[in-house]
């Protein structure tokens, strides 16, 4: 008899965005008329990018032939990937990094999920909220918590809520704390990190011994040149941070997957004896026993979008995207709504109006305006009270959902 993990009795019987994914379907079916428009899930809409696709067929055509063809990568990814990365993320900001230090994978969210198996299943995590909720069910999986309360919490997580008034970027924890999770640019909230909050955090995580998990997914996002990429651009972050970095967003991947995620040989953390422990050589074993690598073809397509091209073609897809942002953010101020986000980060968050749950708003906005969104209150008890909307959609959606809401709520 196979005795299950107990742990996952304690999460909500579906995963958020499946959840939606579920009450859209019926509304649907209920509704075949309905011409839905959708802002939830942040899925990008916009085909892959030419120079990306060529890439991808050259690479096809390589696997075809018997002198070309490749079995099995390298589990940390091929040198050419490696290679772009450490020139145009890092190198080109000023962060030196050595090749063994990046783990090429098939997205953010199995990194965002899987790296809590590094950790002891004592460790104290501390998450934001709202927040990605990846972080905190794959902790809840664990066993790193008890069930959650009625207020939604788990009790062994430490809470940083963000809100209005520290403009949804909490201050590090004031009490101890081995591992931290952070994402800038925010998801949900759309809100960005500065260079002195996030010196702050490094800061932080020096002084008290603690592990920073720093979220990247969305930096390809930010407009404002003073602002940072990677918090390896801050002094003394390559001793306490990992950064997560994907390719969904930023070249239009969510379908295709390939992620990488960064671990500095100088992050330790404590065996049992006391001694230090380099995380690279705990990941390294990780990453080479549980995943094959990602694909040729997709780390192919991965590396033209670091081409001249490439660069050019994504650098305009995200501008799309960020401009259907800006749409949004001034169309829903219009009709009275307070927003936030959505300068620096494809998300608006927004708060509801008359005080309306998450869910009541999003029931609202679907039967109303035939519009989906996602609700606050699926990233964390503090989101309750606000909604995300996505700029990942095409223009005429875009102004077509404005109009709507502007008629239902203006
Ligand atoms: C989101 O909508 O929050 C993201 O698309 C989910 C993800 O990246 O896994």
């Amino acid at each position: 008899m196979a005795r299950i993990n107990e742990h996952y009795a304690k999460l909500p019987a579906s995963y958020l965005f499946p959840e939606i994914g579920r009450r859209v379907k019926a509304y649907a079916a209920a509704h075949p008329d309905a011409k839905v428009i959708r802002l939830g899930i942040g899925d990008v809409t916009e085909p892959l990018a030419p120079a990306i696709i060529a890439a991808m067929h050259a690479a096809v055509d390589e696997m075809g032939n018997r002198e070309t063809f490749k079995g099995y990568g390298p589990e940390q990814g091929y040198d050419f990937l490696i290679e772009a990365i450490r020139q145009h993320d890092y190198a080109a900001r000023g962060v030196d990094l050595a090749a063994d230090e990046i783990f090429v994978s098939d997205g953010s969210k199995c990194d965002s999920g899987n790296v809590q198996e590094i950790f002891a299943l004592s460790a104290k995590v501390a998450v934001t909220d709202p927040v990605y909720p990846v972080y905190v069910d794959s902790n809840v999986m664990a066993g790193r918590t008890a069930a959650a309360g009625p207020d939604g919490r788990y009790p062994g997580f430490v809470y940083l809520v963000g809100n209005e008034a520290n403009g949804f970027q909490p201050d590090p924890p004031g009490e101890p704390v081995d591992v931290a999770y952070l994402c800038s640019p925010n998801n949900p909230t759309g809100t960005v990190a500065t260079r002195a909050q996030l010196e702050k955090w490094v800061a932080w995580a020096k002084q008290t011994d603690s592990i920073i998990l720093f979220d990247a997914a969305y930096e390809g996002y930010i407009s404002d040149p003073s602002l940072p990429h990677s918090i390896y651009e801050i002094p003394g972050a390559k001793d306490v941070a990992l950064e997560l970095r994907s390719f969904s967003k930023r070249a239009g991947f969510t379908g295709v997957r390939c992620a990488f995620m960064v671990v500095p040989k100088a992050v330790t953390g404590v065996g049992a004896g006391g001694e230090r422990v380099s995380l690279n050589k705990l990941w390294a074993r990780r990453h080479t026993t549980k995943f094959n690598g990602a694909s040729y073809v997709v780390q192919k397509g991965a590396a033209a979008a670091y081409s001249k091209d490439g660069l050019a073609q994504t650098t305009a897809q995200i501008a799309f995207y960020m401009e259907n942002a800006r749409l949004l953010r001034e169309g829903l101020t219009a009709a009275g709504f307070t927003v936030f986000g959505g300068v620096h980060a494809p998300y608006i968050w927004l708060r509801t109006q008359g005080g309306a749950s998450s869910w009541e708003f999003f029931d609202r906005l679907l039967s109303q305006a035939q519009v989906v969104g996602t609700p606050g209150s699926g990233f964390g008890p503090a989101g309750e009270g606000y909604f995300r909307l996505s700029g990942f959609n095409s223009r005429a959606n875009i102004d077509e959902a404005i109009a709507r809401i502007r008629r239902v709520f203006g």
